[in-house]
Parts: structure tokens; C-alpha cells; sequence
């Protein structure tokens, strides 16, 4: 206990201290185990980049335009070679995907892992796991193969997942060609810095955001596993997008032919002030540039046509060849701050219920690992091909608007 408490002490996070004398010897014992694990000095790093003044995000560094490819405006004779090549990848065996099922999904408010919520679409409602697989099984029958199938999902909700995967028999997808894997947690931090305690007197964890994708790949043995297989070529996509196209081979096709070892789909900002992240160039790397970040006149901007130099949406689309996919798995990728409310149990063994934002959430992004390429290749597709963003409760990228968009894409 004493060094424990030295810990405590010595990283400003004595608080600790009145909980560990409160719970049983199991519960205590756990808790020491979780304080262990954490590794203060990122702490304290990740604490100081929380309250960074936003505007001055991009100060110094050079943001500009990058190029991208119409999918819909590629000459017949390329379309055809660029979309041969991809086939070809693809009918190897060499291609893969991965489904990201880590976020909490806060702002929809579902009860259980966003992969779990039903969609009412036509003919019959569907849960967003279901569609996915049913999608992936589509193409494995276009291309007689089984594509591997992996699926990151957080502590928090891992056991669930593959609960409701059991239950659900895995919507027929060939259960040996499904790998689930964990991403990593970061604690929350209250407004001043300190540990936060849950209702089980735990420590108040959270996933630490998408980007964590690459170093949990490697850890929990996915690399390894797609090497096996003799898998070349990743696709990352989101479980919230009910029209995520997870098997583009022209997308495939392009990245192949262009050399590059990234890819990515985009559609067209619907407009200059959506709050959407863009594609840009950031000190002549590829990157993704947050709408909180770009200045009003660079959202505006337009070329000669009339198109918005700024106005390539990443949509959560993104190709990695395994050497890219290893690569970044080395790097360390920084974490942005979000400040979230949080429930949390005060020193006092009270429950306080957050009404605003009392909390730091630190997450990487899954676009801050294209930073360490030259390029990308950005295949712009069609928000009513690609998009159906479910984020919201109602409103904008809600349930409601997703279901229209499905059911208009499918013609039902
Ligand atoms: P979002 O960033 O939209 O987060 O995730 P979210 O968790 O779904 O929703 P909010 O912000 O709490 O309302 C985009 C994609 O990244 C995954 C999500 O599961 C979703 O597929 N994600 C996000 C992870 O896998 N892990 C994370 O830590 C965060």
C-alpha cells in the first residue's frame, strides 16, 4: 500500500488514496492492479494538450489542397484496368476487412455496442452487425471467397459483442473467418487533471479513440494473423455507416496503380460548412483536417470550377497495405482531447451525475497515422453510394436519415 500511495502522491493523483481505504480487499486489490497499469508520465502529457487553445491548432503548419480521383469521371478504359487490378487482389485472396466497434456512442445513446442497434429498413429492420456481414457475405459469393473478417471492439463492450455474434450465429458469416480483437483505454480526467472513479469503483476508463487501431492490431496479434493468410491489403471501415462499401475495387485498383501504400474514399462536402473532417495536405503530408481546425476562408475556397479545394470528406473508408498497417503500428500517434460528461463517484462515495462537460477524453485518430506516407490515394465515390452516417439520436446522420438513404440506395 505504501507504494502505491508514493505513486499516488508523487503523480498528484493522492485522491486515489480515500477510495483504496473504502472498497473491500478484492475490490482494492484490483484497483492497485489498474493504478499500475497506468503510465502517468503520458498522463500528465495528455493532460497539459487538453486545454490547447484550438485556433492555434494549425499554427506554422502549411495546409494544402491534395489531389483526388472522381470515381465517376475515370475514362471507361482506366475504370476497366484500374477496377481488373483490384478484382484480381481481391479473387487472390490477398484483401481483408476490418470493422471499427470500439466508440462508446454517446451521441446515439443506444444501450449496448453500436454494432447492436436495429435499423428499420426496408423489407425487414436489420441490426448494423447484420448488415455488414450480410454485405461481406455478398461479396464473398461475387468473388467465391471468404474474406477474413475482423472486428476491434473495446473492453467495455467486447464481451457483448461476441454475445450477440453467438446468439445471432454470426449472421451466417463463417464463424472461423471472424476475429474479434480489443483496443487500449485511457483513464478520463476531471477538469483538474484527476483520476476519475466509476460506480463500481473502478477506474473511470475509456477507449482511447480509432487511431488505436494500429498498435491494438499488432498487440493482439492481427498483423500476425493476416500475414498467415497471406492478406495484402486492409480495409478499415466504421460500424455507423449503413451504406459502407467495404469492398471497392476500383478504390483497391487505384492505390495498387498509383504505388501508394494508403488509400481512401471521400464524397463531396454537401457544404463548405459541414462539420466534417477534409482531406488536405499538412506540411506536405497527407492528412485530415478537422472542421474546428480550418479557417472560414480555406473552407470556402474554390479552384477554377468551382469546387472546394477543401472539400474531400473522410468518411471512414481507409486502405492500408499490411507493411503500411506494420509501419504505423510502430509510431506513436498523438491524442486529442474531447470534454465529455462523465458520471463519476466522488471521494465522498457519492454518485455525481455530469449535467455539462466536467471531463477529458483522450482519443488517437485512425487519419493521424497517414501523416507518416508521402501520399494517398483519395477516390471520391457518392454520398448516396457510400454515406449513411449514424451518429445522432435524430437530426443530421441519424438513424432516420440513414434508413432513408438505405432504403433509396437498395430501391426499397
Ligand atoms: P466516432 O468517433 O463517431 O465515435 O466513431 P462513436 O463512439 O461511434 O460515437 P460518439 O462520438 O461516442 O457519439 C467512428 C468509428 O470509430 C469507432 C466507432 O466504433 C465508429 O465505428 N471507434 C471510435 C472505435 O472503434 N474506437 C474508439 O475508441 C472510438
Amino acid at each position: 500500500m505504501e507504494a502505491i500511495n508514493k505513486i499516488l502522491r508523487e503523480n498528484n493523483q493522492e485522491h486515489l488514496i480515500k477510495y483504496l481505504e473504502k472498497v473491500d480487499n478484492d475490490k482494492k486489490e484490483k484497483l492497485i492492479k489498474e493504478i499500475e497499469n497506468i503510465d502517468f508520465e503520458q498522463l500528465k502529457e495528455l493532460y497539459q494538450t487538453s486545454t490547447r487553445n484550438i485556433d492555434k491548432a494549425i499554427e506554422g503548419v502549411i495546409i494544402e489542397h491534395v489531389p483526388f480521383v472522381d470515381k465517376y469521371k475515370l475514362e471507361e478504359d482506366k475504370y476497366k484496368s484500374i477496377e481488373k487490378i483490384g478484382i484480381d487482389t481481391i479473387k487472390a485472396g490477398k484483401y481483408a476487412v476490418v470493422t471499427m466497434a470500439g466508440g462508446q456512442g454517446t451521441r446515439l445513446g443506444h444501450n449496448g455496442p453500436k454494432g447492436t442497434f436495429k435499423l428499420e429498413i426496408k423489407p425487414e429492420a436489420k441490426y448494423l452487425f447484420q448488415i455488414i456481414a450480410e454485405n461481406l457475405q455478398r461479396e464473398n459469393e461475387k468473388y467465391n471467397i471468404i474474406l477474413p473478417w475482423y472486428i476491434m471492439t473495446s473492453t467495455e463492450n467486447n464481451e457483448k459483442t461476441v454475445e450477440f455474434f453467438e446468439e445471432h450465429n454470426y449472421f451466417g458469416y463463417s464463424k472461423e473467418n471472424v476475429m474479434f480483437f480489443n483496443q487500449a483505454n485511457l483513464p478520463l480526467l476531471s477538469e483538474k487533471g484527476k483520476i476519475l472513479i466509476d460506480e463500481n469503483y473502478d477506474l473511470k476508463l475509456a477507449s482511447d479513440g480509432n487511431g488505436s487501431i494500429f498498435k491494438s492490431m499488432k498487440k493482439e496479434g492481427v498483423l500476425d494473423d493476416m500475414r498467415k493468410r497471406g492478406v495484402q491489403w486492409i480495409f478499415i471501415g466504421a460500424v455507423d455507416n449503413a451504406l459502407l462499401n467495404m469492398c471497392d475495387p476500383i478504390l483497391l485498383g487505384l492505390t495498387i496503380q498509383d504505388n501508394n501504400e494508403i488509400g481512401s474514399k471521400s464524397v463531396v462536402k454537401a457544404n463548405p460548412h459541414e462539420r466534417v473532417g477534409v482531406f488536405c495536405k499538412k506540411d506536405n503530408k497527407p492528412a485530415v483536417i478537422e472542421y474546428t481546425e480550418l479557417p472560414e476562408e480555406m473552407a470556402e475556397e474554390t479552384d477554377e470550377e468551382g469546387e472546394l479545394l477543401f472539400g474531400e470528406s473522410h468518411i471512414m473508408c481507409n486502405l492500408f497495405s499490411l507493411r503500411a498497417l506494420e509501419k504505423i503500428a510502430e509510431q506513436k500517434l498523438p491524442y486529442h482531447s474531447a470534454h465529455k460528461k462523465a458520471n463519476y463517484i466522488d471521494e465522498n462515495g457519492n454518485l455525481v451525475k455530469a449535467t455539462k462537460p466536467n471531463a477529458y477524453k483522450y482519443e488517437a485518430f485512425i487519419f493521424d497515422g497517414f501523416n507518416y506516407f508521402d501520399n494517398i490515394s483519395i477516390l471520391r465515390g457518392r454520398r448516396e453510394e457510400d454515406f449513411a452516417p449514424i451518429k445522432n439520436a435524430e437530426g443530421i446522420d441519424s438513424p432516420e436519415t440513414a434508413i432513408k438513404l438505405y432504403n433509396s440506395y437498395w430501391k426499397l
